[in-house]
């Protein structure tokens, strides 16, 4: 039983927005595993269903047919208020927008994320500190979002995301505001982060050059996956090759 061990399983997954004519399926018959202490990249051009697929994954979206599971708890089988509670305590989101509380330190952001799952205690906030502070952030604890830059606000966003010791971090283009140097250091430091602390890490980016640092690629094009890579020579290539962008 291989497959329960995966922190996150998609089964059959497929979205389906609107009726009739009008119906898109923007998500086609999509499965697969990440293993805690796994990275991952999911690919692919605009359009093809990378932020449905994530939403879904984050229990955000109800598959219209298929099966999402978080160490190997069925989200779809939860009662809303037990979803937003699961989602809380065992998902970590760090999403394009990022969507730091712009009245809050960047300190205050990540121990947001304890005061929501009631686990606030002083060990905790210690090691809010020490995330931010891993993350290069320790001349910034204090600054609020609008002082910092964008890389910054991308690295806080990575700490609220791991603070709560999630099974799943997803992150959706997380290096889409940020110079090559600043999204190499972002992710790099995210990688490291999944991998120590055996996270199942999701990234979706149009940045083929940040597949350097997962472990498998997994490419969408019109809703459905078209290939997966995970032999690391070639996921090198994929990252070193430019012919390989996409958009
Ligand atoms: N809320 C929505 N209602 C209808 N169609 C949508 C909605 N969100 C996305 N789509 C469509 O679903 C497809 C996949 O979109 P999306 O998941 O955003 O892809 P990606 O993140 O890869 O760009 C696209 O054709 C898009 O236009
Ligand atoms: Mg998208």
């Amino acid at each position: 039983m291989r497959k329960e061990k995966d922190a996150l399983r998609a089964i059959d997954v497929t979205k389906i927005y609107g009726e009739g004519d009008m119906a898109v399926r923007a998500v086609d018959n999509v499965s697969f595993g990440v293993r805690s202490g796994e990275f991952i990249a999911l690919v692919g051009p605009s359009g093809s269903g990378k932020t449905t697929m994530l939403a879904m994954l984050a229990g955000l979206l109800t598959p219209t047919e298929g099966v999402v599971k978080i160490a190997g708890n069925n989200m779809n089988e939860l009662s809303e208020a037990k979803r937003t509670r699961f989602r809380g305590q065992r998902i970590g989101f760090a999403f394009q927008a990022s969507n730091l509380v712009p009245y809050l330190t960047a300190l205050e952001n990540v121990e947001l994320m304890l005061r929501i799952n009631d686990t606030y205690t002083r060990k905790n906030r210690v090691r809010a500190r020490e995330l931010l502070v891993r993350l290069g952030l320790e001349e910034r604890l204090k600054n609020y979002p609008e002082q910092l830059s964008g890389g910054q606000r991308q690295r806080v966003a990575i700490a609220r995301a791991l603070i709560h010791e999630p099974d799943v971090v997803l992150a959706d283009e997380p290096t889409a505001s940020l110079d090559t140097e600043r999204a190499n250091e972002v992710v790099a430091t995210f990688a490291e982060l999944i991998h120590e602390q055996g996270r199942a890490g999701i990234m979706v980016t149009h940045d083929l050059r940040m597949c350097k640092y997962v472990d498998r690629v997994v490419q969408m094009v019109d809703g459905q996956i078209t290939h997966i890579i995970s032999e690391p020579e070639e996921i090198e290539r994929m990252a070193a090759n430019s012919e390989f962008q996409m958009e």
